[in-house]
């Protein structure tokens, strides 16, 4: 097998404490060795052992890619007009979902396919290289089941969220709509997934319907996560939080017994800034979860409505800037937190036997990447040992 060496970095993130400085393993004057598609060896340049190719990476920094624990990217369409008339002063309501699950119903696989490729190429050009995706703009047994299938083409880690609002097929039976979710479409949709999500929220899912949803899932083999707390304050954390969900996001409207409910389990509180900046919403409160113990990760939420951007380095400098995060912080959340946010331990570090998943920056520190918003400082992407980017 080849190997590759990054060699006199003038900072690594490794993400691994064992490794060097700080949580987030911080090496200075730094290589990596990349075996295949396995990291092999880390630490500082003047040790590196010889190797068949070598980069020099001085002046620059490299960190684990990104892991993209969130997003919608099975759609057809767009909503700019949505868009436009949010930025003129209209309310973001979840029923703007219903655009999509028309256009995306009429799209061909073959669209909805590219439309996915298309996105995650983006994605990963901005250092993404572990991402989620959903269904949830089908919203019929075939439909939902079809978006799980195409997701399947693309990544591993396909969640399906049948529960994402009422079908409009179902607007006078909210309660058929959930038996089919729990029944018909849970069996077409199980065998093409790893997660089960439901959107728990004023206008979707309300405690009780979320629950029946996600218990029906755990019950078919499907890991739970949840749509909680976005809009409004309600149930859906503690309810993640009950039910061992790997992950609580938005997280936007919180009581002080949602928090502790967070410190106090293994249900990361996913933060999703695009989401907010897109809808001119209130912040999530990323420092009150942090003070408290809770594990946070950040991730885009890519969608056509509520946070049309796929990329993390973005969410990074939104959620340093006006979710209080240090930049520390919300480097290690967008990398470590969501590979945890996804039970993962494979991805998000750069340490022997993970898998080479690197993001290289034009810049000397990952703190440039909130430091620079907007700058592309992505100048090379390993994704399993192969530069991608
Ligand atoms: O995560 N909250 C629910 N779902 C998406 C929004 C999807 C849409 O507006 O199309 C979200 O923000
Ligand atoms: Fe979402």
């Amino acid at each position: 097998m080849t190997t590759t060496a990054l060699t006199r970095l003038t900072q690594l993130v490794t993400n691994d404490p064992s490794l060097g400085e700080g949580p987030l393993g911080l090496i200075q004057d730094a290589a990596v060795v990349i075996d295949g598609d396995r990291i092999a060896w880390v630490g500082p340049s003047s040790k590196a052992p010889a190797t068949d190719n070598a980069v020099d990476a001085s002046g620059r920094s490299a960190l684990p890619g990104f892991v993209d624990s969130h997003s919608h990217l099975v759609f057809g369409g767009d909503r700019t007009q949505e868009f436009n008339a949010r930025m003129s002063g209209r309310a973001y309501e979840a029923g703007g979902i219903r655009t999509t699950v028309a256009a995306t119903r009429a799209a061909t696989d073959e669209q909805l396919s590219a439309n996915v490729a298309h996105y995650l190429a983006e994605a990963l050009r901005q250092g993404t290289t572990t991402f989620e995706t959903k269904s949830g703009y089908g919203l019929t047994v075939e439909d939902e089941a079809r978006a799980l299938r195409i997701a399947g083409e693309h990544t591993d880690e396909v969640t399906y969220l049948g529960a994402h609002i009422v079908s409009p097929d179902y607007a006078d039976d909210p309660a058929g709509y959930v038996d089919l979710v729990t029944g018909p479409m849970l069996d077409a949709c199980a065998p093409h997934a790893r997660w089960i999500d439901v959107f728990c929220e004023k206008g979707a899912f309300d405690g009780d319907q979320a629950r029946a949803i996600l218990t029906a899932g755990k019950r078919r083999g499907l890991l739970p996560r949840i749509h909680a707390n976005q809009l409004s304050y309600g149930p859906g954390v503690q309810l993640g939080v009950e039910l061992d969900a790997a992950s609580a996001d938005h997280c936007t409207h919180l009581t002080d017994a949602d928090v502790d409910a967070l410190a106090n389990s293994a249900t990361v509180a996913t933060l999703l800034p695009g989401a907010e900046f897109s809808t001119r919403a209130t912040w999530p409160d990323a420092r009150r979860l942090l003070d408290a113990g809770a594990t946070v990760a950040l991730s885009t939420d890519c969608n056509p409505g509520s946070s049309f951007t796929s990329s993390m380095p973005f969410c990074i400098a939104l959620a340093v800037r006006d979710m209080r995060m240090t930049p520390d912080e919300a480097v290690w959340a967008a990398t470590a937190g969501g590979a945890q946010a996804l039970r993962r331990t494979d991805v998000g570090r750069i340490t022997p036997g993970a898998r080479a998943d690197l993001t290289l920056l034009d810049a000397p520190s990952h703190v440039h990447l909130a430091y620079r918003p907007g700058v592309p400082l992505v100048s090379g992407v390993w994704r399993k040992g192969v530069r991608v980017a």
